[in-house]
């Protein structure tokens, strides 16, 4: 076991304003379990991510939607009215009671999404590409509806929408907000020329593919100023059919354009996950380590971590701060086992979309874990803790769905 006095992943470290006392940070994830209808976070919701906050640390709350024609599955909260703030209230004064952080993820999914999740109009993308993907609506999975290509003048509306959000998390109480444009929503769907095949300002040149970005990055900067926003990217991602031709001069670019803001922090999810999937690949950290050397702010890495290579990439230098996501699914109290070398609950994959508390706050700590039959997640990336039967029992609407979501 390493001493906890000797890890790096339990220093201070500075983000934007927050002076944060350790670099495990809980990823986005999207679970499924907010109110209906409305979208609106649910108190359930707030005692989960009060019993994943930590003093002085980072959680970035799920992806969550900007407006309705943003939204692609159903049970993912929404941040496009005024009931939702009051919600998700709720949420970050539970993180702050207990001394933590928290930024909420900004979304729209682009194309990945069905007429009945988007008030009855066809999902938007760049461009019209075949896609054979899935939404989540009220007749549980099913192939999302086809999407159209957006007109260039309707592209300012969708970054004013951005910038409501950014408003609506500041009156919420969020520390910061996280913009998505990775795992091929819609800014990742104008970024990468798989998807994108407009030959207008928005399409062609990498310089044309990230303007969609680099305009919203600037909408929500002007709400929160650069040092609270993050944004995530998924450099190589393959997740939702998403490629590029080449994903190194593209996401190099976005990675030295981004360096004018002076944001909080660039989340970036290695190549070697695709969606929440360990790749056969078997890679290293290169995404980080690669960007390390464009961009100058604080990185957070994540994607197929686990404690000992989380300690690792610190340790290099190549990221700042690590995110667990699935992990921190199963271990409320992360942070604590992994600084004092505990052993990890096993997760649940048929609990990780929708359903109620099961799967969701009743995962143990470590304290009451002892007596029960926690499982240790063997420390190996290779081993992860897939198929593996945890004491919790498999519950929830999408029950045994084999299919793995990335939001
Ligand atoms: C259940 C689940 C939901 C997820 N939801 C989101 C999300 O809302 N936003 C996002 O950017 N990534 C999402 N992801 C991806 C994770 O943030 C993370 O990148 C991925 O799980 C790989 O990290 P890990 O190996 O530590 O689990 C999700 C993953 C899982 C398993």
């Amino acid at each position: 076991m390493i001493n906890p006095t000797q890890q790096k992943l339990f220093s201070a470290v500075q983000v934007g304003p927050f002076h944060l006392s350790h670099r495990v940070v809980m990823a986005p994830l999207t679970r499924l379990r907010s109110e209906q209808p409305g979208d609106v976070p649910s108190d359930l919701m707030a005692e989960y991510y009060g019993q994943r906050a930590s003093k002085g640390g980072l959680i970035i709350a799920e992806a969550t939607a900007i407006s309705i024609t943003g939204r692609g599955y159903l049970g993912a909260p929404g941040i496009y009215s005024d009931e939702q703030i009051a919600g998700w209230r709720k949420v970050t004064d539970a993180v702050h009671a207990k001394d933590g952080r928290i930024f909420l993820q900004l979304w729209h999914v682009g194309r990945q999404s069905h007429v009945d999740m988007t008030g009855g109009v066809a999902p938007v993308a760049p461009s019209v590409v075949p896609y054979e993907g899935v939404a989540y609506t009220s007749n549980g999975w099913v192939p999302v509806s086809p999407h159209r290509g957006l007109q260039i003048e309707e592209i300012p509306g969708i970054v004013e929408e951005y910038r409501h959000a950014a408003e609506r998390a500041l009156a919420a109480g969020f520390d910061g907000v996280e913009l998505h444009s990775a795992n091929g929503y819609l800014l990742d769907q104008f970024l990468q020329d798989g998807s994108n095949k407009r030959t207008d300002a928005y399409g062609g040149s990498v310089e044309n593919r990230a303007r969609f970005l680099l305009e919203a990055t600037e909408a929500i900067v002007s709400v929160w100023g650069g040092n609270r926003v993050g944004v995530r990217l998924a450099p190589s991602g393959r997740w939702a059919s998403m490629s590029d031709s080449n994903p190194e001069a593209t996401f190099s670019y976005v990675a030295e354009q981004l360096n004018r803001f002076g944001l909080a922090y660039l989340h970036i999810i290695e190549p070697r996950v695709k969606g929440s999937e360990v790749t056969e690949d078997g890679l290293p950290p290169v995404a980080s380590e690669h960007l390390r050397k464009i961009f100058h702010g604080k990185i957070i890495a994540a994607g197929g971590f686990e404690p000992s290579d989380a300690e690792a990439i610190v340790e290099a230098g190549d990221a700042d701060l690590v995110a667990f996501g699935r992990h921190f699914i199963s271990n409320p109290d992360l942070p604590r086992r992994i600084r004092l070398g505990l052993p990890l609950n096993a997760y649940d994959r048929t609990t990780f979309y929708g359903g109620d508390h099961r799967g969701y706050t009743d995962y143990p700590f470590y304290q009451e874990a002892k007596d029960a039959s926690s499982t240790q997640v063997k420390p190996s990336r290779s081993n992860n803790a897939e198929g593996q039967q945890s004491s919790i029992g498999p519950v929830g609407n999408l029950r045994n769905h084999d299919l793995s979501v990335a939001h």
